[in-house]
């Protein structure tokens, strides 16, 4: 495509160097019009590899250019303060219906029936809400922006959330106040939040690891009494071996989880034997 431009441009330069050529003597317009296709071409060879590294101008870089997740936004169109958000509750007199997460404001009027006035979510509209979102205190004191002391397991929720508002909704700017200042610069408390969804994803893989090692046991309970067993699918973990129900007592947990066990780990300290149970039965009666 961008060839072709070029081309299309160098012919009709070409052209015009002819005729102008023409109109001061037949013979420039001659010696011209001899060199155009060695002029295209050498025109062509050259742009063909400045293409390959000058970056084209924004309008051209094609749009699948630009990775997944990353807001198209980067620079917000508008700051918005708190009392300017308020005026985006999607009531009659209202300027539209907004909301912000994570201090990033998004137009929700397409999701009216949900944020809009008598909505079930309407205390979500005109303002930011963060840490609601999690915790679903939907109360005066539960509606803020404030996310600390949130665990890393529940800033993933909060992750969840941007995730969904960046993909349904559209982006209209951010709120000056606890994640950005009035110049539109993330604050403290936004490079917290990442680094916190950081710390709940690697918590995340940690237990998906720790799951395909010992995974969990099958287990069934009928009239106050159960079982626990091994198989090479139980917890969900396809694997070739089947290993020995323990309970397993996770780092700082007070509680065990059952777990199925291959021998090489039996004698590890977080493991226990269920009473009752001989070590190697890959079955265990558990009463209450
Ligand atoms: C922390 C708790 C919860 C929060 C923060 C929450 C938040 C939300 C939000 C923001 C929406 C609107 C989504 C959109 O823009 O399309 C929504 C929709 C919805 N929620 Fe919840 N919700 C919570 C719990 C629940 C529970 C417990 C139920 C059901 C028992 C529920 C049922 C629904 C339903 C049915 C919809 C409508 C879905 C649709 O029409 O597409 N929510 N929720």
């Amino acid at each position: 495509m961008i060839f072709m431009k070029y081309f299309v441009t160098s012919l009709v330069v070409g052209t015009t160097a002819v005729l102008l050529g023409w109109i001061i003597s037949p013979e420039t317009a001659a010696i011209v019009w001899h060199s155009l296709p060695g002029l295209c071409c050498l025109r062509g060879m050259l742009f063909g590899v400045f293409d390959r590294y000058i970056p084209l101008p924004i309008a051209e870089v094609p749009i699948s250019n630009i990775p997944e997740g990353v807001s198209v936004q980067s620079t917000p169109s508008r700051i918005f303060s708190l009392e300017e958000l308020k005026q985006y509750d999607g009531s009659e007199e209202s300027k539209g219906l907004y909301l912000a997460f994570l201090g990033k404001v998004y137009d929700v009027s397409k999701g009216k029936q949900h944020y809009g006035p008598g909505g079930g979510y309407s205390f979500f509209a005109a303002r930011d809400a963060t840490r609601a979102f999690v915790t679903g205190d939907f109360t005066d004191e539960g509606l803020v922006e404030d996310i600390d002391g949130l665990s890393p397991r529940e800033m993933l929720e909060v992750k969840h959330w941007v995730e969904f508002y960046e993909k349904d909704y559209t982006p209209v700017g951010i709120l000056e106040g606890h994640f950005y200042d009035a110049n539109g610069k993330p604050k403290e408390a936004l490079h917290k939040a990442e680094a916190q969804i950081k710390e709940g994803l690697k918590e995340q893989a940690a237990a998906e690891e720790d799951k395909k090692r010992f995974p969990p046991c099958n287990s069934e309970w009928k009239q106050g009494s159960g079982r626990v067993w091994c198989s090479n699918l139980s917890g969900g973990v396809s694997r070739n071996w089947e290993g020995f129900p323990r309970k397993y007592y996770t780092q700082g947990a007070a509680n065990w989880r059952c777990a199925c066990v291959r021998e090489e780990h039996l004698n590890k300290a977080m493991f226990r034997e269920f009473e009752d149970c001989p070590p190697t039965s890959v079955s265990c009666k558990l009463i209450k």
